[in-house]
């Protein structure tokens, strides 16, 4: 079910990337959004084109479908470099990360998807790659073991990762530079939504494209499946321009309400309420009322739910707002009065998942 959902920011599979990869900026200047970030990244590029280096290792952390793999894409085309793509589950063994690092040219950029899976051995060996740009292996065994060295090209690693608190100090060290990417502007994501739709060459009504924006949940990348799903909506049903109503109609018929959140958001959100007095209720008992898998939870439904308080995480776990009982159009019990109600209990947000 979770995988099925249009809001989430996770992509949906090798045929969405597809769909979406001319809508993908491949400049600085097309990238909408994130300005502090882009304005310190223009600078660094610059710097380090000036000196004719490679620029330093970057690492983006932030939620899924934000523009981690998209800033990586740009990185390269900035430095007039070439993008080698891998992933932290991917290269299960060092010689894994042995075949690309060796096969790295002068000024590649190596960007590592989910950097926090990489298995401890890879990220060991990944190290004096990064520092020093040398790989360290050991041959033969016992008494006669050596360690030889093998020198790399000077290139760039850049990792992302929607876990940060996961990674290992020692890993996060060896980045120059670490960037949070954070969820986007309604402003933002409507101008993300205008220029996927002028690439599309589809027509779309500016209440549409505010509407779509609205209900994205602050993630670009469900701002585009958004967008596709009204295309798809208005082509069959009108002449093909994308208009308010017709949006209206198309995000109804996939559960999602006016604040973006879906069916599964409810459901989570009424658990709390109905089944556990809303709450604090752990995150595993939730999952488990839920039958759904906790981690499903804790990546796809709360990040969003936290950032718009309609759920907060205490020390004592997951606990409804007013504003959640206002979202699901119930009344608020006693003792959760707005007036009364401030949220004390907030500061424990770096409560364990
Ligand atoms: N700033 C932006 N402007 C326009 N489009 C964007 C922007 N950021 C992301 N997108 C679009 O959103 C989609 C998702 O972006 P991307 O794949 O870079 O996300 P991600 O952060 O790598 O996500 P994940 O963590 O799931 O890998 C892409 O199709 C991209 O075109
Ligand atoms: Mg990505």
């Amino acid at each position: 079910m979770a995988i099925e959902r249009k809001v989430t920011g996770r992509s949906i599979g090798p045929a969405e990337e597809q769909a979406f990869f001319s809508l993908r900026p491949s400049r600085l200047e097309d990238y909408v959004g994130q300005r502090e970030l882009i304005a310190k990244l223009r600078i660094a590029l610059e710097a380090a084109r000036a000196r004719k280096e490679p620029v330093g290792h970057i690492l983006f952390h932030g939620p899924p479908g934000l523009g981690k793999t998209t800033l990586s894409h740009i990185i390269a085309e900035e430095m007039g470099s070439r993008l080698v793509k891998t992933s932290g589950p991917s290269l299960t063994r060092p010689a894994d990360l042995m075949g690309i690092l060796t096969g790295l040219r002068e000024g590649d950029v190596l960007f590592i998807d989910e950097i926090h899976r990489l298995p401890r051995p890879v990220e060991e060996f990944l190290y004096p790659a990064m520092e020093d740009f040398r790989v360290d292996f050991v041959v033969d065994q016992g008494p006669m073991a050596r360690t030889l060295n093998f020198p790399l090209k000077r290139f760039t690693a850049v990792g992302a990762t929607t876990r940060p608190g996961s990674l290992t100090g020692a890993l996060r060290e060896r980045f120059y530079l670490l960037y949070h990417v954070d969820f986007y502007a309604e402003a933002e994501l409507q101008e993300i939504i205008r220029r996927s739709a002028g690439r599309l060459e589809l027509s779309i009504e500016s209440e549409a494209a505010a509407e779509l924006a609205r209900r994205s949940r602050g993630t670009p990348r469900t701002a585009n499946r958004l967008l596709l799903w009204a295309r798809d909506f208005c082509q069959a049903k009108g002449d093909g321009a994308i208009r308010l109503r017709a949006v209206r109609e198309a995000l109804a018929m996939e559960g999602v309400d006016e604040a973006g959140l879906d069916g599964l958001d409810r459901s989570y959100l009424r658990t709390i309420v109905e089944h556990y007095g809303g709450g604090p209720v752990g995150v595993e008992a939730i999952a488990a009322t839920m039958n759904e898998e906790s981690d499903t939870l804790v990546d796809m439904v709360e990040p969003f739910l936290l950032r718009t308080g309609l759920v907060q995480r205490t020390r004592g776990g997951r606990r409804a707002t007013p504003a959640s009982y206002r979202h699901l159009g119930l009344a608020l019990p006693k003792g959760l009065q707005p007036g009364l109600w401030s949220g004390e209990e907030a500061a424990g947000d770096e409560a364990k998942p």
